[in-house]
């Protein structure tokens, strides 16, 4: 009987948040972002999820697109860091992958070689991280085409998106327009899934929506219900022991969290080896017979305390949400101060991941 940790993947949510971030698009299309194994819930799963819906993937790197061909799944795929080596380019060719080309040893793989796969230009419009500079643009296009390499999309990525109060996405988005402007016909991206939530927001071609898929809030201090979107990953385990502690008695290692009442301490079965944030703090809520409790003492690698006292009738096998539909994701990140992103893609491969669909679920 193994024990009941695991990370129930909702399916029809999934497809909710990706029809959600459709519609905020406009007239935009939107590619649904499934790198780093779907966000912690599966490439495979998530890609086969939104097949109906989604007509363009955007990945990292190579493998991860690699893992959709082999899934069956036929959509375009957009690389967008390109390839990591010269001799990945045929294959990106022969399976139709799009490369993003960022830097100019990419650009001299493609002037070097004969593969000649469809590329994406990155423009650097501010965030410094990759990308050509703004002035290059024009160049960098006339050295691909000389080279016989068909130019079919730029894309931008925004720095502070997240924050409702900064003008630098409408800055980063003048930068890139003023850009990719003559390049017209070509497809042309700024928009993460925050930028899908700001109001007056350019879309142009495409999106990139990832966060909102999975239903967390891209958008600081938000949480996903609050925009419509639902939690696409349920994160539960179980009780595994109950204990009374009377004022006074620690819990945990380190002892850093002590009684001031008697208490009723639970046990549940999941800890930082499953991807549990070890730096939850005190008070971080766990979800118990429909109650909120908090997290005491610290997080150990297979198991973590919670003070029961003020849920009734809890007992050992009752099921405990980490986070899901009722405790957000995005408010357990706070309380570890990290975000939802870290915590979604740091659930191990110790938690199988189960499909609910139409709230069924199946192993
Ligand atoms: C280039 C690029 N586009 C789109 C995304 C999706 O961003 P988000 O998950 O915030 O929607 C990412 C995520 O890191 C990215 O790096």
């Amino acid at each position: 009987m193994p024990r009941q940790t695991l990370a129930r993947i909702h399916l029809d949510n999934l497809r909710h948040n990706f029809r959600l971030a459709r519609e905020r698009a406009g007239s935009a299309r939107a590619m649904a972002v499934v790198k780093a194994d779907g966000y912690g819930h599966g490439i495979e799963r998530v890609a086969r999820a939104l097949a109906n819906d989604a007509d363009h993937y955007a990945v990292a790197c190579l493998e991860e697109a690699q893992a959709l061909r082999q899934a069956g799944l036929t959509q375009p795929v957009l690389l967008m860091q390109g390839v990591h080596q010269a001799s990945d380019l045929p294959l990106c060719e022969a399976k139709g992958f799009t490369v993003v080309v960022h830097h100019e040893h990419q650009l001299a793989w493609l002037e070097a070689g004969d593969a000649r796969p469809a590329v994406w230009l990155k423009v650097n419009s501010g965030m410094n991280r990759l990308g050509f500079a703004p002035g290059e643009v024009r160049a960098v296009c006339q050295r691909l085409e000389s080279a016989g390499v068909t130019v079919t999309g730029a894309m931008t990525h925004f720095a502070c998106a997240d924050d409702e109060l900064s003008e630098r996405s409408a800055e980063q988005t003048a930068v890139f327009d003023r850009a990719t402007a003559p390049l017209a016909p070509i497809n042309r991206s700024v928009a993460n899934s925050a930028a899908h939530f700001r109001p007056g927001q350019a879309m142009f071609d495409w999106t990139r929506p990832g966060i909102m898929l999975y239903g967390s809030s891209p958008m600081l201090g938000r949480h996903g219900p609050e925009l419509g979107l639902k939690a696409a990953m349920t994160l539960e385990s179980r009780l595994i022991a109950l204990r009374q502690l009377s004022p006074g008695e620690a819990v945990g290692y380190g002892e850093t969290w002590r009684s001031t009442r008697p208490t009723v301490m639970g046990m549940v079965c999941i800890g930082y080896g499953d991807g549990y944030p070890r730096h939850a703090v005190n008070g971080t809520p766990v979800g118990i017979r429909g109650v909120r409790a908090p997290l005491i003492g610290r997080v150990s690698m297979d198991m973590l305390a919670v003070d029961l006292t003020d849920v009734d009738g809890a007992s050992v096998g009752d099921p405990v949400e980490l986070w899901g539909e009722n405790i957000s994701v995005d408010e357990v990140a706070a309380c570890a101060g990290t975000i939802s992103y870290e915590l979604l893609t740091n659930v191990t491969r110790r938690v199988p991941r189960v499909e609910v669909q139409d709230g069924d679920w199946n192993g």
